[in-house]
């Protein structure tokens, strides 16, 4: 279980360069507060990603990317591919964020093609799942994330699979403050596991990480890391600040 343990700041389009810097900083400085048997993983604004990867050179907190594009190189204004990303140190890219899938209308066949390409770099996808409001009250909620891992994860080799994060992340819990239940997480999250131990079996299922997301704070964290099939946290506002990231990264129960 413990290599399952994962801990991930989302940033989002928050903080300018100096206040970044000065987050990194106290992150850094402070990893005696962090727990050390779980990987703990930032994700700040692409521009940052080069320096803050000098500033981790002789720390264990890895660094990872928000986004990334399909294609290695070529005319594409304004896109960062996973090469780029490989060659400045990241080790992690998020993949269909709710915010992505949103405004930027990411679809299931584009995630599928960008977690197929960080995959040949090496780079760990984290693909984010999660139903919106409307469709948790319409019941199909559980049919609705399990077609979202279906369609863009399960074209993928068992092999392939087993390196790739889930992050659950239900979207009305995003920056609302209204957390899901450590029961409501945990049966998602089981059925997950199950649906992929289905098709690529039990021990791709049981090394994989899934981790929840939405509104996880220091009082919230210790019931939901609990759950069995919650293996870590990705955070977004609360991993703004270093004090309550390294407090979350400690809820583990012995
Ligand atoms: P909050 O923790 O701010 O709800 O954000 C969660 C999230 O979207 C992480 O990717």
């Amino acid at each position: 279980m413990n290599n399952r343990k994962i801990i991930a700041g989302n940033w989002k389009m928050n903080l300018d360069y100096n206040e970044s810097k000065e987050l990194i900083q106290n992150i850094a400085s402070s990893e005696d507060d962090f727990n050390s048997d779980a990987e703990v993983v930032v994700f700040p604004s692409m521009p940052f990603l080069s320096v803050f990867h000098e500033l981790l050179k002789d720390n264990n907190v890895r660094l990872g990317a928000q986004n990334c594009y399909v294609k290695n190189s070529g005319a594409f204004t304004g896109e960062t591919s996973p090469t780029q990303l490989k060659s400045l140190g990241v080790s992690y890219c998020l993949v269909g964020h709710s915010e992505r899938r949103d405004y930027f209308t990411e679809d299931y066949e584009l995630l599928a093609k960008k977690i197929k390409a960080l995959l040949e770099v090496n780079i760990t996808p984290v693909f984010c799942c999660g139903e919106k409001l409307q469709v948790r009250e319409s019941n199909v909620y559980k049919e609705f994330v399990m077609r979202q891992i279906e369609e863009s994860l399960f074209s993928l080799s068992p092999q392939d699979l087993s390196k790739v994060v889930i992050a659950y992340e239900p979207v009305w819990a995003i920056g609302t403050g209204k957390t899901a239940t450590a029961e409501q997480a945990q049966e998602i999250h089981h059925l997950i596991r199950n649906r992929i131990a289905k098709d690529f079996g039990e021990k791709t299922a049981n090394s994989m990480s899934i981790l929840y997301g939405g509104s996880m704070k220091p009082d919230n964290a210790r019931e939901l890391l609990a759950q069995k099939d919650i293996d870590g946290g990705l955070i977004g506002g609360a991993s703004l600040d270093a004090d309550m990231f390294a407090q979350i990264s400690t809820s583990y129960s012995e």
